[in-house]
């Protein structure tokens, strides 16, 4: 590893405090979207200390380690799911930003990390102007391809500035799972403040801190992801950068995200009571505390075990078992319980990015569906967060006498036609 690709995080992003608590250690891993190609099957592969700490001031949880966003963004083989799940959350994004932020007539949308422009095309469809910002050059280009203006860049308090000048304010400021993303949340909301309209929003959608507890989803974490948000970390974060929190709503996707608005704190909004029931929800269920982040990292090892354990009987007992989805939680999951090409036969997933190479650091070879030629007696659910969607699709393997090992909130295994209703 490379020094100067990773800064090791001493002060908190959002409060500034110096006082963590240690909730979970996995060692050193690889990226959790690095697919290797099968010609480097042997070449060493980087892995970076993947650690989360929780801060004992404003319970910001936050990776200790920040890898350089270059080698994270500038190609990314991220691409949105083009699932069911995935179009119709869009829509409800669009439906309750506009609920919030009146975007019809030609309102301007910007969204950070517009990826291949597919919710901006949904926005756009609702009357708005739309702009994408996206530091990945090859998922720009394809943005623009279908329509969508992109700059391929990040956003950060100069473009904001760029943006300001070239297009006007804007009614909405989206960042959907990127916030969670950024180091310097100062500059990027230095940025949106700049940028928003006295009216307009800056909303952002984030894994929430209190569903990845309690639904021990702790392969969402990866280097991507640097920070784990309460709503009550968010609001004193808006308040120390000039912004009000306005509104959240919670939603499934990803295995639990908030939706989380806020204005201009000398706009006009007012703060949504919603908003301050989950704060003090949150309060209530010990969030504030170490105890809930002690007891996170002591089930974790405990399921990874428990998981571990399931699949290797399965593989010993004669049973063939393959990865469905190569997600990037899935690179986490097989990382930390040390399951490879000894247990997996292959991954199956319908990203073209990712067909024909292998997973990060456990070297399984990922496969398109239609290549699949003899399905496995066991899919193990990398991408858990579309289980609904997936056993739906797949009614025949079920029906066939297939399973499902899904691995969180405790590894169970679906089978039968109960799994797919
Ligand atoms: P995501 O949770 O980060 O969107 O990743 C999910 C991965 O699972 C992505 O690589 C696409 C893949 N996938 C399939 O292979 N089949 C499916 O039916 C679905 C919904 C996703
Ligand atoms: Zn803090």
């Amino acid at each position: 590893m490379s020094t100067d690709a990773v800064r090791f995080v001493t002060a908190c992003r959002v409060c500034g405090s110096r006082r963590w608590q240690e909730v979970v250690s996995f060692g050193s891993v690889p990226l959790a979207n690095g697919f290797v190609d099968a010609a480097e099957a042997d070449a060493p592969e980087e892995a970076y200390p993947l650690e989360a700490v929780s801060c004992r001031e404003c319970r910001l949880l936050s990776l200790t380690a920040v890898v350089d966003p270059h080698l994270l963004y500038r190609t990314y083989s991220y691409v949105t799911s083009d699932s069911e799940t995935m179009a119709r959350h869009m829509r409800t994004v669009v439906e309750l930003c506009g609920e919030r932020a009146a975007l019809a007539g030609g309102g301007l949308v910007v969204e950070l990390g517009s990826n291949t422009g597919d919710q901006l095309l949904y926005f756009r469809e609702a009357g708005a102007r739309v702009l994408g910002v996206d530091p990945a050059r090859n998922l720009a280009r394809v943005a623009e391809d279908r329509g969508v203006p992109t700059l391929p860049d990040y956003f950060d308090s100069a473009t904001a500035r760029e943006i300001a000048a070239t297009h006007g304010k804007a009614s909405l400021i989206l960042g959907r799972h990127v916030f969670a993303h950024i180091d310097d949340v100062a500059d990027v909301l230095a940025g949106a403040r700049e940028l928003l309209a006295d009216h307009g929003l800056f909303t952002i959608e984030v894994p929430y801190a209190v569903d990845l507890v309690e639904r021990l989803a702790f392969d969402t974490i990866y280097h991507e992801h640097l920070s784990y948000f309460l709503i009550s970390t968010l609001d004193r974060l808006f308040a120390r950068h000039g912004l009000r929190t306005v509104d959240v709503e919670r939603l499934a996707v990803h295995g639990g995200s908030v939706l989380v608005s806020a204005g201009r704190a000398d706009g006009p909004w007012r703060t949504h009571d919603r908003v301050r029931d989950l704060i003090a929800g949150e309060r209530a269920a010990g969030y504030l505390s170490d105890g809930v982040y002690q007891e996170f990292g002591a089930r974790v090892r405990r399921t990874c075990a428990e998981l571990t354990r399931l699949v290797r009987g399965l593989v010993a007992d004669g049973h063939r078992v393959a990865g469905y989805g190569a997600s990037a939680k899935g690179t986490t999951l097989l990382n930390l319980c040390g399951l490879g090409p000894g247990e997996l036969e292959f991954c199956t997933d319908t990203t073209p990015q990712k067909q024909g190479r292998l997973t990060p650091g456990t070297h399984v070879p990922v496969l398109a569906p239609q290549d699949v030629r003899r399905p496995p007696d066991y899919y193990l659910l990398l991408a858990w967060n579309y289980a609904e969607e997936i056993m739906r699709k797949e009614t025949a393997f079920l029906e066939a006498g297939g399973g499902f090992i899904v691995p969180v909130p405790e590894p169970t295994v679906r089978t039968g036609a109960v799994a797919a209703r």
